[in-house]
């Protein structure tokens, strides 16, 4: 069942002179990772403000969770299915302290007031935030910003989860982290995950890979289909992941591993099994 369907989807920031989307058509299925590759500027964050009604539809059509989200009087049923985590998070807050940017949602939507305190904490505690329920969101570095921000979505425990780059100001362990994280409520939750990103490495956790190029859906397809395909993405900007490199170089020099590795891992495994 597809929960976020685009037909024919275009955009453009000043009245049409510059088309930012063309004619995106897209299907997400209840519970699948999509990872939306593409370089910078192709379109990845204007696409997905669509998605929780941030940008006012153009031209095509967008439902989410079988919400029309040109519809205004959606909007607030919209917000509860799908969290979006944001690229820059200062952009995400709207209370100074960060246990009130936590329960500001929750607080929104007419939970209890006695399960908001405890929804916050937990939240809190699982993006490893416990400790600065007081502090003022400015006050904190980028990293802890954008686990707060995860937080804040979290509380709301919606069906759809988007993170627009949200690893991009956390160091490789809590990058890796997330991305442990964003796996397990999907498959514990059966959250569907849209991740955008620019790093071809991120892709691993993902089922679905759409490659963005220039405000156009370039491909989208199996993840070893699409980061296993060089020239693809040479012509898009980006190179395929390293242990997708090394798979490659050897095909070249004619060793052939069983699979497309994504990670070091896989591919260190597909040689071991080279005899
Ligand atoms: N608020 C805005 N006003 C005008 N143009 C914009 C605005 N936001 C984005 N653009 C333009 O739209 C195009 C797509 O930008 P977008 O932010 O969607 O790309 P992106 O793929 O998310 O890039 P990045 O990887 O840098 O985040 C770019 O050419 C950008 O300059
Ligand atoms: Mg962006």
């Amino acid at each position: 069942m597809s929960i976020i369907e685009c037909g024919n989807v275009g955009y453009s920031y000043d009245l049409g002179v510059t088309k930012v989307l063309w004619d995106i058509s897209l299907n997400i299925e209840k519970g699948d990772i999509v990872a939306v590759l593409g370089h910078n500027g192709s379109g990845k964050s204007t696409l997905i403000k669509h998605f929780n009604a941030l940008l006012k539809l153009q031209e095509g059509r967008i439902t989410v969770a079988d919400i029309e989200i040109n519809n205004e009087t959606n909007v607030w049923e919209l917000r509860r299915r799908i969290g979006v985590v944001f690229q820059n998070p200062d952009n995400q807050f709207v209370a100074s302290a960060v246990e009130d940017d936590v329960a500001f949602g929750p607080e929104n939507y007419q939970v209890p007031r006695d399960e908001i305190g405890e929804k916050t904490r937990q939240a809190l505690s699982r993006v490893g935030m416990n400790g600065y329920e007081k502090r003022l969101t400015h006050t904190l570095s980028g990293g802890q910003k954008q686990r707060v921000a995860l937080a804040g979505v979290l509380a709301m425990d919606p069906d759809i989860l988007v993170f627009d780059e949200a690893t991009s100001m956390l160091d490789p362990e809590g990058r890796r982290e997330l991305l442990d994280y964003i796996k397990e409520l999907n498959e514990e939750s059966n959250k569907t995950i849209v991740m955008v990103t620019h790093y071809v490495e991120e892709c691993y956790i993902a089922n679905k890979v759409m490659l963005m190029k220039e405000g156009r859906l370039l491909k989208a397809g199996e993840p070893r289909d699409i980061l296993g395909d060089e020239e693809l993405l040479l012509s898009s900007g980006l190179r395929p992941p390293i242990a997708t490199q090394i798979y490659l170089e050897l095909k070249k020099r004619g060793i052939e591993l069983d699979c497309c590795p994504l990670t070091e891992e896989e591919l260190v495994e597909s040689i071991c099994r080279l005899s």
